[in-house]
């Protein structure tokens, strides 16, 4: 047994939000210890820089939101050769999110189902993380946005407006969240009451900030897998009409059999997710950048979403329950 291996079984003992809470910071530890100096690493970091969403990317495999809510560790996750961390998901306030046990893991299965709610610890305090650990970063970091529980949904396109002026100048990109199941309404800015106009104020404003600006910061919108292909359709238009720079397909799943709250991550996800990736293909062409998130466990998993068209690669469950074997391997497509 290798020492990731060991690692995650040890881990795997705890209920899952306590072994994440203590898998990160032993991470940072060992980080702080010098234990992912570049010679202890045999992770190919060089030859593998890719461009998209007009960013140079170190590689093309990312950490997906979610696992670095508060930006404590993404520059822990580049040591380890992640070529991109999506941290956050960032409200404009701190945020307790849901009632727990809210992470629910099945070990044989490879599934996660989470109930969190955008737990963290606020945009201001985020951003303040991001200041101190960015200088340690040698990778693209994302900044995932969403809207606050106590936000009226009518009212949600201003914590977006708000957010995006905050994080702008730290973010390399944004990511637009309206796909988390566990935000009661979210999941209703994509319908066609709102998404639309949510993402032409979105957009002005991208505009607005870049003309005065000398940084254009990419806008990724994430979707979730439970859209009707109907729908799908009319998000794929809006964001090619409005110029989002591109797609992150997709989050967690309500369509699940499993007698809990939350959305469904990993193994049960990989069909669903590439079938979306597929159909925003086929749709957009290469009119949007493509990021596949969803189901990816494997390294197997890794070059069929490359195959379907996505440029980009997020894992999330799979690094749950693979480590980094499942990030070297990955880097060696
Ligand atoms: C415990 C947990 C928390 C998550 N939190 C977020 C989040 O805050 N923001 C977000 O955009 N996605 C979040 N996600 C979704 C993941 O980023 C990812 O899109 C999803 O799990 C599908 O990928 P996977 O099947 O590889 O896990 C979360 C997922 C899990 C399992």
């Amino acid at each position: 047994m290798n020492l990731n291996k060991l690692g995650i079984f040890l881990a795997h003992l705890l209920p899952p939000e306590l072994s994440n809470k203590l898998s990160l910071e032993g991470l940072k530890l060992l980080y702080s210890l010098g234990f992912f100096s570049s010679k202890n690493l045999k992770t190919p970091f060089h030859e593998n820089n890719i461009e998209c969403l007009g960013l140079n990317f170190p590689n093309k495999i990312g950490l997906a939101g979610g696992l670095d809510k508060n930006a404590d560790y993404f520059h822990v996750f580049g040591k380890l050769g992640f070529g991109f961390v999506e941290v956050g998901t960032l409200t404009l306030k701190p945020q307790a999110g849901n009632p727990k046990p809210r992470v629910h893991r099945f070990s044989k299965e490879k599934n996660i189902v989470n109930s969190l709610g955008f737990n963290n610890v606020g945009v201001y305090e985020g951003l303040k993380n991001i200041e101190k650990n960015k200088p340690f970063f040698n990778g693209v970091l994302g900044v995932s946005i969403g809207k606050s529980k106590e936000t009226k949904i009518e009212n949600a396109f201003k914590d977006y407006l708000h957010l995006i002026d905050y994080v702008y100048d730290q973010a390399d990109y944004i990511a637009i969240n309206i796909s988390s199941p566990n935000t009661e309404n979210l999941r209703e800015l994509s319908s066609e009451n709102y998404f639309k106009d949510l993402i032409e104020k979105i957009m002005n404003k991208k505009e607005q900030l870049n003309g005065g600006n000398t940084k254009d910061v990419p806008f990724v919108l994430k979707i979730s897998p439970d859209e009707s292909m109907k729908n799908l359709e009319k998000i794929f238009v809006s964001c090619m009409d409005f110029k989002v720079d591109g797609l992150i397909l997709n989050n967690s799943s309500i369509k699940h059999k499993k007698n809990l709250n939350g959305g469904i991550s990993g193994n049960y996800i990989r069909e669903i997710s590439e079938k979306n990736l597929m159909f925003a293909k086929d749709f957009c062409g290469d009119k949007i950048s493509l990021i596949s998130s969803g189901g990816i466990m494997t390294a197997k998993d890794v070059a069929k979403r490359i195959d379907l068209g996505a440029e980009l690669i997020q894992l999330y469950s799979g690094f749950i329950f693979s480590g980094t074997d499942l990030l070297k391997e990955s880097l060696e497509i």
